[in-house]
C-alpha cells in the first residue's frame, strides 16, 4: 500500500494529504484538472502530476479523493474513478467523505450527506475487490467551519447558538489531523473496509462552550434558539424561501446532524495511530 493516486491535491484538505503521504514515503501521483496544474503546491514537488484520467490509475495501490462539489462530482465523477480503479486492480479507494457519520442521517436531512450515501450505495455494488474506506472526522475546527460556516459559535459576538438540549457528543478535528489519519488509512496494510472514524475531540455542547472559553480566553453567552423541532421548522422555512441559496439552510442541516446526535461518530480509531497527537478545541484556539 505505497503507490497512491490523489485527487483534489489543489484543495485545502488534499494538499495537506499530499504532504502527509510524501512524509510517509508514499509514491504519490496527483490527478489534477489541466487548468489547475499551476495551483499544485510547491511542497508536493515530490509527486508525479498527471492531467489525463486515462492511465492515471495504472500501477496504483490506493486512490484517495479529496474533491469538493455537487452530485456530478461526489457521485458521478467518484463512481467513474472507482470503476477506473477497479479496472486497474487498485486495492483501496477512499472517497471524499470527511464528514460526520452521514450513514446516521435520513434522506433529505442534509444534501451533502445524501450524495455521499448515494456514492457509498453505488460503490457497494460496483467496487468488486476494491476496498472502500469512508474516513469520518466530524466537523473541521479550522478554515472557518466550526467558527464560521456552521453558525454554531460567533467568537466576535462571543455567542454560542443552541437548539435542543445539546447533550449529544459531537466530534471536532483539524484539517491537518484529518489528512494525517487519512494518510495512515491509505497506507495501512490491514483490511479497513467501511467506516474509519477519527477525531480531535468529542464534546457535548456545554463541553464545547467550556473548551472554547478556555482556549480563546473569552466568556460565551449561550443563545437558546429553540427545540430540535424548531430547528427542523427553521430549515424547512429557509429551504422554501431560498431554495437556491444553500448557505441559508445547509449550515443548519450540519448543526442539526451534530446537535441531534445522528451524525455522531461513536468509537474512533485514534488509538491505533499513536504517533498522531490530534488537536482538540482548546489547543486549536490557544494556538
Ligand atoms: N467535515 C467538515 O467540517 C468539512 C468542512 C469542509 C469540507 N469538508 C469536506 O472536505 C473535503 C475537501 O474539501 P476542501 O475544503 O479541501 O475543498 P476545496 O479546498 O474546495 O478543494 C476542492 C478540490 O476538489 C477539486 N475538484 C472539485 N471538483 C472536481 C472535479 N469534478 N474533478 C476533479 N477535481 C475536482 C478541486 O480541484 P480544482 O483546483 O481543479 O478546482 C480542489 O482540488 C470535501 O469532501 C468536503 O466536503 C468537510
Amino acid at each position: 500500500m505505497k503507490r497512491v493516486l490523489l485527487l483534489g491535491a489543489t484543495g485545502n484538505l488534499g494538499s495537506l494529504m499530499g504532504k502527509a503521504l510524501l512524509a510517509r514515503g508514499a509514491v504519490l501521483r496527483l490527478l489534477v484538472r489541466p487548468e489547475s496544474v499551476a495551483k499544485v503546491p510547491a511542497e508536493l514537488a515530490g509527486a508525479e502530476v498527471v492531467t489525463d484520467e486515462a492511465g492515471a490509475f495504472a500501477g496504483v495501490d490506493v486512490v484517495i479523493s479529496a474533491v469538493q462539489g455537487g452530485p456530478e462530482t461526489i457521485v458521478e465523477a467518484q463512481l467513474r474513478w472507482l470503476r477506473a480503479a477497479r479496472a486497474a486492480g487498485v486495492r483501496r479507494f477512499i472517497p471524499s467523505d470527511f464528514s460526520f457519520d452521514f450513514f446516521g442521517l435520513g434522506e433529505g436531512e442534509n444534501v451533502n450527506s445524501d450524495w455521499r450515501r448515494a456514492f457509498a450505495r453505488a460503490a457497494a455494488q460496483e467496487a468488486g475487490d476494491v476496498e472502500v474506506v469512508h474516513v469520518m472526522n466530524g466537523c473541521f475546527l479550522d478554515h472557518r467551519v466550526l467558527f464560521g460556516f456552521l453558525g454554531a459559535i460567533d467568537l466576535e459576538k462571543r455567542e454560542a447558538y443552541l437548539w435542543g438540549d445539546g447533550d449529544q457528543k459531537m466530534e471536532f478535528t483539524t484539517y491537518a489531523d484529518t489528512a494525517e489519519f487519512t494518510a495512515e488509512a491509505a497506507l495501512d496494510e490491514r483490511p479497513l473496509a467501511g467506516r474509519f472514524a477519527v477525531a480531535g475531540e468529542s464534546l457535548t455542547f456545554p463541553e464545547l462552550v467550556k473548551e472554547v472559553e478556555a482556549g480563546a480566553g473569552v466568556s460565551l453567552t449561550v443563545v437558546r434558539r429553540g427545540s430540535l423541532a424548531d430547528l427542523d421548522a427553521a430549515i424547512a422555512k429557509a429551504q422554501a424561501e431560498q431554495p437556491g441559496n444553500m448557505y441559508a439552510w445547509l449550515p443548519m442541516m450540519y448543526w442539526r446532524g451534530m446537535l441531534n446526535g445522528k451524525g455522531a461518530l461513536g468509537p474512533v480509531r485514534n488509538g491505533e495511530y499513536p504517533a498522531i497527537r490530534a488537536m482538540g478545541v482548546r489547543a486549536y484556539l490557544a494556538g
